[in-house]
């Protein structure tokens, strides 16, 4: 999901905004109804998983899903039973197209910093692969805390921080012998803004942070890291790469689960 990275002054947030009203088409295209493997084979069924049964806790009976896209983890979740989901992005092509793909979940047009909804109003929220597209993470992370009501529960699926570092890459060296591949990392420290291209024509920005700044700007916020998944990439994304057998050694996602203290 991640291709060249481009080092770039910040952009905006209206800039951000518009970068996703644009290439909506794009993501649903490639990311969603079952067009991508990691979606099908991980993404949802882990998420499904760690907000509905993880460690014995009640499932939530109200959650919302932030930066929901077109809404295919809110469906997912809307089927387990006694869950009622809010799917809210602040693009409207993409809630056009969560609105044309069922009848669940409830739409909201909103931002991840200013949360259109009632303090305590969710006993879960779900941000997918959204927190590194968000310039202010306290700011988002300080609505997550706020909307959730105590001992709620907040999953995050991030690119890993750590392996998908903006620069990171796979090197396939036939140069030595024997030919080598590896992972080449890039510099994790560095907190940067980065407009990558993610597919030919597709510019998108990403805001890279060390995990220690997940962790503990949630942490002050008192959502306590209570889970975390690093999977392996799943066969159907290995079967893309034949040949490449170290792909299976790097997880390309991780998801935080935290509980609100
Ligand atoms: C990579 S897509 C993920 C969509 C969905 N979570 C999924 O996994 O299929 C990121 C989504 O986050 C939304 N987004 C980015 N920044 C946002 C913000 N500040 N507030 C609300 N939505 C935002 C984008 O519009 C886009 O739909």
């Amino acid at each position: 999901m991640r291709g060249v990275a481009e080092a770039r002054p910040p952009l905006t947030a209206g800039g951000e905004a518009e970068q996703w009203e644009r290439h909506a088409r794009w993501w649903q295209e490639h990311f969603t109804n079952g067009a991508d493997p990691e979606y099908e084979e991980q993404i949802v069924p882990l998420v499904v998983d760690r907000m509905g049964v993880l460690g014995g806790s009640p499932r939530p009976s109200r959650v919302l899903d932030l930066g929901s896209g077109e809404g295919q983890l809110a469906r997912a979740l809307s089927r387990l039973a006694g869950i009622e989901v809010t799917a809210m992005d602040r693009s409207r092509t993409q809630l056009g197209a969560a609105a044309a793909r069922g009848e669940e979940p409830r739409l909201l047009v909103g931002d991840a910093v200013a949360i259109p909804a009632a303090s305590g109003a969710f006993g879960g929220v779900l941000a997918c692969l959204v927190l590194e597209h968000v310039a202010d993470l306290g700011g988002c992370l300080g609505e997550v805390a706020r909307v959730l009501r105590p001992g709620g529960v907040f999953v995050a699926v991030l690119n890993h921080p750590l392996v998908v570092t903006p620069g990171s890459g796979w090197v396939d060296d036939h140069m030595v012998d024997p030919p080598e591949q590896y992972w080449q990392l890039g510099p994790y420290l560095n907190e940067t803004s980065t407009l990558e291209t993610v597919s030919e024509g597709v510019r998108i920005t990403f805001h890279h942070r060390p995990l220690s700044r997940y962790v503990n700007a949630a942490a002050s916020l008192g959502l306590l890291v209570d889970h975390i998944d690093e999977p392996a990439p799943p066969p159907g994304f290995v079967a893309q790469s034949p040949g490449f057998s170290a792909l299976e050694t790097l997880p390309r996602m991780m998801i935080l689960r935290f509980r609100r203290s």
